[in-house]
């Protein structure tokens, strides 16, 4: 059991040790004795845990949502199941339980998180867990607890314990006095949702911790993502996943956003291979911490005329959602990614019409109500 006598040695040492000892220095590339919370850490102890492994050790946060299923699949045929764990608050459908490790996780809840980074030697942390904008403006107060004082949370984890830590921004980061056509990487950013004011935050946060810490903050800034797999999670750019579920079950959709209104968007797979390109791409190919990523960008009715190429019968009204509407005009409507291409290699595989046969094929060949009600 030599690990285990290495362990409690290091770590009685940090306990008899006075004060935290904080060695951190600016733009270091690992943390050493970061100890945001007077946890005394050392980097020795670290070391001894993570070294074990040549898969990094995973741990998604708010797992369950639209996006964190389909990143544990693709995480774990490239690390192994057991090196990926799914958390959220919420229960888990079976198909999901028994597909690999699943725990527990309040993000608000500090002493659990350390836990269970600690406990399972989490060495990357994907972190999920948010309010969404639709749903962040009707519940101010916990979006602001979510996604603040949850990212707060995350990041000292992250660093008190060197994860390399990844976090999805949003097109919903920019505000009306953002560009809006294309959108820089770098500009003006007021967003006018708390969803936005949380994200840009958390894009500054790590930021800050990167270069104050050394943590290995990434970031992409994701546009609206669309995916057959489940259901959206109360984000302006939702009628782009709900359009095909209502085309396939009855043939009938009511948009909640004008017909010209122009948001970036991407299908799922794009997205998450972006995810895990960034997170393995080498740390001096980054020029920047936090990207913009791209690959189309459309309106409701060019997103109706692609379906009806598939379903000529579907019928369309539109039905304005005020609350989205004055979102979405406040959004870019094209995504400038260029820095992510000439980075680290970013190219998306999935334009407009491959994007729609995609959906309608794999909601046709299942059953919308079947694969919905599998992930739900
Ligand atoms: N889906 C998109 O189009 C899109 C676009 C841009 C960015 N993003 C970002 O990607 C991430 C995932 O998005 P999504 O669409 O899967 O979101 P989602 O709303 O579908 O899922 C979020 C998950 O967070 C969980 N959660 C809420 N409170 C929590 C808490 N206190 N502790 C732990 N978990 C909690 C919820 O139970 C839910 O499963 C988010 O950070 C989101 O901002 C998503």
């Amino acid at each position: 059991m030599p690990i285990v006598r290495n362990l409690s040695r290091a770590a009685s040492q940090v306990l008899q040790r006075p004060g935290c000892g904080c060695q951190a220095s600016i733009g270091s590339v690992r943390c050493i004795s970061f100890s945001p919370r007077k946890v005394t850490s050392d980097a020795s102890f670290h070391s001894v845990s993570f070294s074990e492994t040549d898969h990094p050790r995973v741990l998604i946060t708010g797992g369950l949502g639209q996006l964190g299923v389909g990143l544990a699949q693709l995480l774990r045929k490239r690390f192994g199941k057991n090196n990926v764990i799914l958390s959220d608050i919420r229960k888990p459908p079976d198909n999901v339980f028994y597909s690999g490790p699943f725990i527990y996780s309040d993000i608000l809840d500090y002493k659990n998180l350390r836990e269970i980074v600690v406990n399972n030697r989490i060495t990357w942390l994907f972190h999920y867990s948010a309010l969404l904008s639709a749903v962040g403006e009707a519940n101010v107060p916990l979006a602001r607890a979510v996604n603040i004082t949850g990212l707060h949370n995350i990041l000292d984890i992250a660093a008190e314990h060197s994860l390399r830590l990844f976090v999805p921004s949003t097109i919903g980061a920019f505000g009306p006095t953002s560009p809006r056509n294309p959108t820089p990487d770098l500009c003006v950013q007021r967003p006018r949702t708390i969803y936005g004011v949380s994200k840009v935050h958390a894009e500054l946060m790590g930021e800050y911790y990167h270069y104050r810490y050394g943590l290995d903050f990434r970031c992409l800034r994701y546009p609206g993502i669309i995916s057959a797999d489940s259901q959206p999670g109360g984000g302006t750019t939702d009628y782009a996943v709900q359009i095909f579920h209502d085309a396939m079950k009855s043939g009938k959709f009511q948009c909640n956003l004008k017909p010209d209104t122009r948001l970036p968007m991407m299908y799922i797979d794009d997205c998450l291979r972006a995810t895990l390109e960034i997170m393995e791409a080498p740390t001096d190919s980054l020029s920047m911490r936090t990207y913009n990523i791209s690959a189309m960008s459309f309106t409701p009715e060019e997103l109706v005329q692609e379906v009806r190429k598939h379903i000529p019968e579907l019928q369309v009204n539109y039905n304005m959602d005020a609350v989205r509407q004055a979102i979405a005009d406040s959004w870019p409507m094209n995504f400038d990614d260029s820095n992510a291409r000439k980075d680290w290699g970013w190219k998306h595989d999935y334009d407009l019409p491959e994007l729609v046969s995609t959906m309608l094929n794999l909601l046709g060949s299942v059953g919308t109500t079947t694969r919905v009600a599998q992930v739900n």
